[in-house]
C-alpha cells in the first residue's frame, strides 16, 4: 500500500486505500450490528459517549454496520474489513475478535478529542472515507506489567489494557509474583499477600510498599480485558523470584529456620524454593487457584534466574537430585519445572517460562528468551513455540534516551529506533524456526516506576512501535515516525504523558 500520512493509524495497517470524502457521526447516525457483532459495537458506544455524547442506538436501517462474515476467514481471527464512504461505516470481520481490532480503528480515525474521557461538545466528528483491509502479522502481540515489584490498583490495570486494545495489543502478561511481592490471593495460603504483600522499603528509600489484589479484582479485570479482546496471562514465578513466598511460609525454602522477609533490593536473589513434596503441593495448590481465576490457555511459570547455592548446599536437595536419577542440582531447575508444568497440562492449560539460554527448558514449555534474540532462534529450532523478549528491543524499563534528566533506570538505553527495530521473526532465520514465533511483547519491570504516570512514561512512545513490530509486516521507520507524531495527539486526549523529545518526565 502506498503511505498515507493524513490517516496516521498506530500500528499501521496491511492495506489502506483513502478516499475523497468523510462521514458524519450524529445525534441521529444508528449502529446495526448483526449476529455476534453485539459485543463490538457495545464497545465502540462505550468508548464514544464520554466524549461525543454520541449513543449510536440501534436500528435496522443503521448507517453504520457491523457483521461478522465469514467470506473474510482468509484475513484470520483478528482481521477485518473497513470501508467508510459518505453514507456508510461497514465493519466486518470473520471473528468477533477481528471486529473489536476493527472498533480500535475506528476510534483511531475518529478526531483525537473523542478518546476524552470528559465531554468534548462543539467537534465534528468525521472520519476519512476508505477502504482498509488488515490483519495481524503475529498471534501474540503483548506487554507484561510487573506488579509485584510496584503494585498497581486494579482500575490502573484497567486503564493500562485499555492503552494496549487501543494499540491493537492482545495479552496482558501480569508478573505477580517475585522476590520483593506476592499480588495475588491463594485462600489456602493466605500469608501469601498477608506477609509476601508488603516490604519494608525499595532500595534503602525507607518506604514501606504494599498491595495485592482481591479475587473478585482479578476477575472483574479478566472480563474487562476479555471484551477488549485482551487475554490476561498471569505469572507465577517458580523456582527462583520467589522470596516473598519463603517470607509467608518459610517451610518453602532450602532452610526452613531461616526467616526471611520479602526482600527490599533489586537483583537477583539467592533464596529459592525447596524441591522437597510440599513444594511440589504448594505449586499445585497454587495453580488450581491461578487456573480458576485466569481462563487464558497460557499460564506464565516464571523459571529464569534461579541460582544454585542454595540446592548445591543442600542435603534435601542433593537426595531429590539422586532419587530422580538426576546428574546433580543443576538438572534440578528442568526437572521442577517440567513436574510443575505437567500439573498445569493436567488442568488443561499449557506452561510459559522465561529462557535464559533458548535451550534449558523442557519440550511443553512456550518460551520467552529474554537475554539474545538468537536464544529463540535456538529454542525455535528445538521445537519450542517463542514469544520474543529479547531485553535490549522489548525491555521498557531502560531509560529511552541518555539525557541526564531521563527518570532513574536500568544501566543502558533503549530508544525509539530500538523498540521499533524489534524484529521478532527476522528474514535471515530458517522457515523451521520462523514457523514457531507466536508473537513478541514489551516488558515493564516495575523496580523503577511506582507511579502510573512513571509507568507511562516508560512505555510511551514505546509501546506505539513495539505494536507496530507485532502487527503490521510494514517497516518504515520515516512514516512510522510521521504517524507517531499525530499518534501523540491521541495519547494527549487520553492523558498519557510519554516522553516527547522536549518533554520533562513524569513525576
Ligand atoms: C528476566 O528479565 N529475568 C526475565
Amino acid at each position: 500500500m502506498s503511505r498515507h500520512p493524513e490517516v496516521p493509524l498506530v500500528p499501521r495497517p496491511d492495506s489502506m486505500t483513502v478516499q475523497p470524502g468523510r462521514f458524519t457521526l450524529d445525534d441521529r447516525t444508528a449502529l446495526r450490528a448483526g449476529p455476534g457483532a453485539e459485543d463490538a459495537a457495545a464497545l465502540l458506544r462505550e468508548a464514544l459517549a464520554p466524549a461525543t455524547g454520541i449513543r449510536l442506538p440501534p436500528a435496522p436501517d443503521g448507517r453504520i454496520v457491523f457483521l461478522l462474515d465469514p467470506a473474510l476467514g482468509d484475513l484470520g481471527a483478528e482481521g477485518y474489513g473497513l470501508t467508510v464512504s459518505t453514507e456508510a461505516v461497514v465493519l466486518r470481520a470473520a471473528r468477533p475478535e477481528g471486529l473489536l481490532r476493527g472498533v480500535q480503528t475506528l476510534r483511531q480515525l475518529l478526531p483525537p478529542a473523542s478518546l476524552a474521557d470528559g465531554p468534548r461538545r462543539g467537534t465534528a466528528w468525521t472520519l476519512p472515507c476508505l477502504r482498509i483491509t488488515d490483519r495481524p502479522r503475529f498471534g501474540w502481540r503483548g506487554a507484561m506489567l510487573d506488579v509485584a515489584r510496584h503494585h498497581q490498583p486494579a482500575a490502573y490495570v484497567r486503564r493500562f489494557v485499555d492503552l494496549l486494545a487501543l494499540h491493537k495489543l492482545n495479552v496482558l502478561h501480569l508478573h505477580l509474583t517475585d522476590d520483593q511481592g506476592w499480588r495475588m490471593p491463594v485462600p489456602a495460603y493466605p500469608r501469601l499477600t498477608e506477609v509476601g504483600g508488603r516490604r519494608a522499603e525499595s532500595d534503602g528509600n525507607g518506604l514501606p510498599h504494599e498491595g495485592s489484589y482481591s479475587r473478585a479484582e482479578l476477575v472483574a479485570l479478566v472480563a474487562y480485558a476479555a471484551r477488549r479482546g485482551v487475554a490476561v496471562v498471569p505469572e507465577i514465578e517458580m523456582p527462583g523470584h520467589a522470596r516473598a513466598a519463603l517470607a509467608a511460609y518459610p517451610h518453602l525454602g532450602n532452610s526452613p529456620g531461616t526467616r526471611l522477609q520479602p526482600w527490599t533490593r533489586w537483583g537477583v536473589c539467592e533464596n529459592v524454593f525447596g524441591v522437597h513434596d510440599a513444594v511440589l503441593d504448594f505449586c499445585r495448590t497454587v495453580l488450581d487457584e491461578v487456573t480458576d481465576v485466569f481462563p487464558a490457555p497460557y499460564v506464565h511459570l516464571g523459571g529464569d534466574e534461579c541460582p544454585l547455592t542454595e540446592w548445591r548446599a543442600s542435603p534435601a536437595a542433593g537426595a531429590r537430585a539422586a532419587a530422580e536419577g538426576l546428574p546433580g542440582p543443576a538438572a534440578l531447575h528442568g526437572w521442577f519445572m517440567r513436574t510443575v508444568a505437567a500439573h498445569l497440562t493436567s488442568l488443561g492449560r499449557r506452561p510459559l517460562a522465561w529462557s535464559d539460554t533458548g535451550t534449558e527448558l523442557p519440550a511443553p514449555f512456550t518460551v520467552l528468551p529474554w537475554r539474545d534474540p538468537e536464544h529463540g532462534r535456538r529454542a525455535a529450532l528445538r521445537g519450542h513455540d517463542v514469544i520474543m523478549a529479547p531485553f535490549r528491543s522489548t525491555y521498557l524499563d531502560y531509560p529511552q534516551s541518555a539525557d541526564p534528566g531521563e527518570p532513574r533506570g536500568q544501566d543502558g538505553v533503549l530508544d525509539l529506533r530500538a523498540a521499533y527495530d524489534n524484529d521478532p521473526a527476522p528474514a535471515h532465520w530458517e522457515p523451521e524456526a520462523v514457523r514457531h514465533v507466536l508473537g513478541t511483547q514489551a516488558q515493564l519491570w516495575t523496580e523503577y516506576a511506582s507511579t502510573p504516570a512513571q509507568l507511562e512514561y516508560l512505555a510511551f512512545p514505546r509501546l506505539c512501535a513495539l505494536a507496530e513490530t507485532a502487527w503490521s509486516t510494514h517497516r518504515d521507520w520515516p512514516d512510522f515516525l510521521h504517524r507517531l507524531d499525530r499518534h501523540r495527539t491521541r495519547l494527549a486526549a487520553l492523558g498519557v504523558r510519554g516522553r516527547t523529545p522536549h518533554t520533562v518526565p513524569a513525576p
